[in-house]
């Protein structure tokens, strides 16, 4: 459905994802080391929580950090991690009050304590929350994930709990992190990169991709419904007619 005005609602738009690809090189475009890049990104995902509120969108997946990401130098890794009880510490306030409730994506296990346990508080405090679902891709990859649902199922059949004909797309789907969460109607990625990098590999399967070359840390409100409008141009078969 689309507003009076044209604009993308969120009667049409439950679930975008957008890959935040591109704080390195703001930050050595300034001739500033990369992690002032991830530093800047902080205004962007205020934004973007901020139109996903405005157009009714249910959910907001973020994709913060991969399993590949693991491999970066050791000191860019910590202050990312150092970067999360820091984003939490300052912006729980005002998302709370915004009715989201904060939820993760991934292999938390592999998130060092301290802000592992900043944000299971923060997911704990705005479990009750009723708006948007802000859910950030934390140690997440696509194959990973997958790997973990077919595990979870190949032990379900061995322990003659189900059956092999009992494996359709739907069971997977379900063993999946989030199994209530649907597929995303639009990946966003910043920076001009065109790849999914392990990104929501299943979930991808119809989702309509978005590729800018902005820098995450210059993707603000206003580039983010741009982002939507090019999103609303295109028509959605799913393999079937129009
Ligand atoms: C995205 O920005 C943030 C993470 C992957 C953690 P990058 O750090 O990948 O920035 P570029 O792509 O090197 O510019
Ligand atoms: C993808 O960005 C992961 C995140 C944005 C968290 P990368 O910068 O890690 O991806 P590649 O290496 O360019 O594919
Ligand atoms: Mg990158």
């Amino acid at each position: 459905m689309k507003s009076d005005s044209g604009a993308v609602t969120g009667a049409d738009l439950r679930h975008i994802a957008i890959i935040m690809d591109g704080n390195g090189r703001w930050a050595r475009k300034r001739g500033l080391a990369r992690i002032k890049g991830h530093s800047a990104a902080e205004k962007s995902i205020h934004d973007a929580v901020e139109v996903c509120g405005e157009l009714g969108v249910s959910y907001l997946t973020l994709y913060a950090f991969s399993t590949e990401n693991w491999s970066r130098p050791k000191a860019e890794v910590n202050f990312i991690m150092k970067l999360l009880s820091r984003f939490i510490s300052r912006n729980i306030d005002d998302l709370d009050r915004k009715n989201v409730k904060l939820r993760t994506t991934g292999r938390l296990t592999d998130i060092p304590d301290g802000p592992r346990r900043d944000l299971e508080l923060a997911m704990e405090r705005t479990s009750g929350n009723t708006g948007l679902n802000l859910i950030l891709a934390l140690s997440y990859g696509g194959r990973a994930e997958l790997r973990d649902a077919f595990v979870e199922i190949a032990g379900s059949i061995a322990s003659g709990d189900i059956v092999l004909s009992d494996v359709t797309e739907e069971l997977i789907s379900a063993h999946l992190y989030n199994s209530d969460v649907p597929d995303p109607d639009v990946i966003i990625r910043t920076s001009g990169e065109q790849r999914l990098s392990n990104f929501l590999l299943w979930q991808s399967a119809y989702s309509e991709l978005v590729f800018t070359p902005i820098l995450w840390p210059d993707f603000h409100a206003e580039q983010l419904r741009n982002a939507l409008e090019e999103y609303r141009t295109r028509k959605r078969r799913f393999g079937g007619l129009e």
